[in-house]
């Protein structure tokens, strides 16, 4: 055998070793635990549904997934710990309209890039929001509060979960579009940030509707309104901001499971099979939608759907925050 063919013979025989060491990688992923980042604290609505998504995820796997909060700036501070993470599908990052959407626009020196640094492996279904004020809150409706906080410039204080979280997003576009000037609070997540309205700190906040609505239900705070475009089922007394203040206005938080770029492709796509059964779990979407979560068509579930929909919401939120002029105060 010539020297070329002996060659080209162990290029293939290496090329077929990497490939069933890559297969072998997939088929015995994952040997060990798996960690989640939160870049939020815990108790807020990001960290639920990470862990109830987590729960079954996991189930599907055979491995726990392990729940890692490393809150900090608006959520950036844990993206960038997981943008750093080995590629070995044993850390992954619970991705948020924030901090892998609107962040680029938000934060100047940004230690990570949203789609660069990541490959994205499916997507959560939609949570949107509930304005809440706390009870001593003069405004008994949406309309009041509005008057309010025309009538008081900076004296509506709203807490939220850090520059660029949904809760501050969400905010200043409310603020921005019904011509007031709120002073916006931040905490580590919205999990202390609703602490603070119940226990009357702070006047509102917009909070997904997974840790809102046991709130309301123990009246503890004060629904003013909705972010959804239709009013929810579960607080069919509360109006949409679209049907009141602000005509056409709709948002929720979008969510979805990133991993660090180069991470295998054979591991993302058991995780994104994993994923996609517990979906197709009726009695599991059942009890999300009892929380106003929004399901999606399926197919927006995907990795390829969710990179997609990263790109564009990058690109959305650039426009956005200028014509609002939302910055990092
Ligand atoms: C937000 O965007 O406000 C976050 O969802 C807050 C959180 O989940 O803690």
């Amino acid at each position: 055998m010539t020297d070329m063919k002996k060659l080209a013979a162990r290029a293939l025989l290496a090329v077929a070793f990497a490939a069933a060491a890559h297969g072998a990688c997939a088929q015995a992923y994952p040997a060990r635990p798996v960690t989640w980042v939160v870049p939020f604290a815990a108790g807020g609505p990001t960290d639920a549904l990470a862990r109830a998504m987590a729960d079954r995820v996991a189930r599907g796997l055979g491995q726990p997934i392990i729940i890692d909060n490393a809150p900090g700036a608006g959520g950036t501070v844990g993206t960038a710990k997981a943008s750093r993470a080995a590629a070995d599908g044993y850390t992954m990052l619970v991705g948020h309209m924030g901090y892998m959407g609107a962040a680029p626009a938000l934060y100047k020196k940004l230690a990570y890039d949203p789609v660069k640094d990541f490959a994205p492996v499916f997507r959560f279904p939609d949570t949107p929001l509930v304005l809440m004020v706390r009870k001593e809150h003069p405004a008994k409706d949406i309309e009041a509060l509005v008057g309010f906080g025309k009538a008081n410039p900076d004296k509506l204080f709203i807490s939220n979960a850090g520059v660029g979280s949904s809760s501050h997003l969400i905010a200043a576009l409310f603020a921005a579009s019904a011509g007031i000037k709120i002073s916006q609070v931040p905490y580590k997540g919205a999990g202390p940030a609703l602490v603070d309205v119940i226990g009357g700190q702070v006047d509102g906040i917009f909070d997904q509707t997974n840790t809102a609505l046991p709130q309301i239900e123990e009246a503890k705070v004060r629904a003013l309104a909705v972010t959804s475009k239709a009013r929810l089922a579960q607080l069919k007394d509360v109006p949409t901001l679209g049907e009141t203040v602000l005509p056409g206005f709709e948002a929720s938080t979008w969510y979805g499971i990133y991993a660090p770029k180069g991470t295998p492709q054979a591991v993302l796509d058991k995780v994104q099979q994993a994923y996609l059964k517990v979906m197709r779990d009726k009695a599991f979407t059942d009890r999300l939608a009892e929380q106003a979560i929004q399901m999606l068509p399926p197919e927006q579930y995907t990795g390829s759907a969710l990179g997609k929909h990263t790109e564009a919401e990058v690109m959305r939120w650039k426009a956005v925050a200028a014509k609002a002029h939302i910055s990092l105060d």
